[in-house]
């Protein structure tokens, strides 16, 4: 397929009924399919949209577009979950069919009003010239999970002074008002984050932007959110073109939170006493969504893949995947990220960590701490261990380093094959790593750093090997079932 302006926007309607079972009969057969996360049955899959629990179930929806491994016409899939680790597909949600979206149903959010959910995502349409005009679009979604688009949209354009790129509303409640954080770009090209009220969910006026200082804008401003996590506001949003003076980080575009002290609403004043920080150390974490979920945490999932970037398995026509869901907490301003609780159920039979474990199916997770001022490497092998993912754990330095370089299908190389998390030196180490056939989720000393990414093997991993001092290594490996 050449992917052209023409094949990218074909209309799905016009595809061929015989396309998409192919390309998801090929994405069944790829050795690097997933066990346990959310990935697109065919085509491409990029950020998580929608996260909210409704009508007795959590509701998840993320960007698709079913007909190729590229940013083509998007529209919204939706999954549903009653313990955030199994998902049920519910297929198509928000097609990009409207003459308000026609060029893709882009990202949003969504929040229960009643016994409906109410959802606002961003249209993106290109006119004849393809100049671009961004649309925010109300939905309602009854229980019968049935999506009503409202026309006309509920914010025609951006507010003089910014451009078109102005997508990706987060709504959230306070006080009975409703309001929108909108990412979005200045005429002078930096990015900002845009604030919007409404009273009644049908009437939106632009309250402001907030109050980001330039070091931290970028250019463009995409998928903000805001979260309380005992009782301070958290922001998380992927600020394209961030000086990596700002902020030493190595993929194409950051994903960051900052913790505030306060959020002064009806000023669009955000204050926070320390800077920002990568959400995630590893490779390819973006547009994070994060939601506080009525039973009381603070959740996130994220998209695993990046933009502009090449995968190994856009060859067999599919790409990326999103996150395991994980819980947010906050110690001392410091975001911790966990998987959800739930996420041990998934655990089968377990067995001590030792030099060599062998006969795992794919997914599985091994827990343990490495003693203070001692060094290992762990490697996420192949049955034959040519070839590995690398977890090189330095207790002296207080380092993790994961080596992508021994996977044998390299990819994104330009952006390093390597990351580096910092955490304290001269003390012990505690890993949870979690393995899913080609991805990884590393959680450091408790959440307080994370590193995830993907990784490309000839084979499933299916071994365990450690180098180094072993003999100061205590933990537990899982077998995941499938
Ligand atoms: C982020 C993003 C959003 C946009 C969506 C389109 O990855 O570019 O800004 O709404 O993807 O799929």
């Amino acid at each position: 397929m050449i992917w052209n302006r023409e094949t990218r926007y074909t209309p799905y309607k016009a595809w061929p009924k015989n396309v998409l079972p192919v390309l998801k009969a090929q994405a069944k057969r790829s050795k690097w399919r997933l066990q346990h996360h959310i990935q697109p049955a065919s085509g491409l899959l990029n950020d998580p949209n929608g996260f909210t629990y409704f009508n007795h179930q959590w509701h998840l929806f993320y960007q698709v577009f079913p007909y190729g491994p590229v940013h083509g016409l998007k529209a919204w899939q939706h999954a549903t979950s009653t313990d955030l680790i199994h998902w049920h597909d519910e297929g198509l949600a928000i097609q990009p069919d409207s003459k308000y979206d026609s060029h893709g149903a882009y990202t949003g959010t969504a929040l229960p009003v009643g016994d409906q959910l109410f959802i606002m995502y961003t249209g993106n349409v290109r006119d004849a010239e393809w100049q671009r005009h961004s649309y925010q679009i109300a939905a309602w979604m009854d229980q019968a999970n049935q999506v009503k688009k409202v026309t006309p949209p509920v914010i025609a354009a951006a507010p003089a002074g910014y451009t078109t790129s102005f997508r990706d509303p987060h709504l959230f409640e306070r006080d009975g008002q409703y309001y929108a954080l909108i990412g979005a770009q200045t005429t002078a090209e930096v990015g900002a984050i845009l604030l919007y009220h409404s009273s009644d969910l049908a009437q939106w006026d632009f309250q402001g932007e907030l109050n980001l200082p330039a070091e931290l804008r970028g250019y463009m401003v995409e998928c903000p959110n805001l979260v309380q996590i005992d009782g301070q506001p958290v922001l998380i949003f992927c600020p394209q073109g961030l000086p990596q003076t700002t902020l030493a980080y190595q993929n194409i575009y950051p994903d960051v939170y900052w913790v505030g002290e306060k959020f002064d609403l009806p000023q669009a004043q955000f204050t926070a006493a320390g800077l920002p920080n990568q959400l995630d150390a590893g490779f390819d974490v973006y547009a994070t969504q994060a939601v506080n979920a009525p039973d009381g945490r603070a959740l996130a999932i994220s998209w695993i893949g990046l933009p502009e970037i090449a995968y190994p398995t856009d060859a067999e026509n599919w790409a990326h995947c999103l996150s395991l869901v994980k819980e947010l907490t906050l110690k001392d301003n410091h975001l911790y990220q966990n998987p959800v609780a739930e996420t041990t159920q998934l655990r089968g039979a377990s067995q001590p960590l030792q030099a060599t474990v062998s006969g795992l199916t794919g997914a599985f997770e091994t827990e343990f701490t490495l003693a203070a001022d001692e060094q290992v490497t762990l490697k996420v092998a192949t049955a034959d261990a040519q070839h590995y993912l690398a977890v090189k754990l330095d207790a002296q330095a207080g380092t993790v380093t994961i080596d992508r370089q021994q996977t044998g299908h390299p990819f994104a190389e330009k952006y390093g094959q390597t990351r580096t998390a910092q955490v304290r030196p001269h003390a012990a180490l505690k890993i949870r790593l979690i393995i899913d056939v080609s991805v990884f989720e590393c959680y450091i000393d408790n959440g307080y750093t994370t590193m995830t990414g993907r990784f490309f093997l000839d084979d499933a991993p299916t071994q365990l090997r450690l180098t180094g001092q072993v003999g100061a290594i205590s933990g537990t490996v899982w077998n995941w079932d499938k």
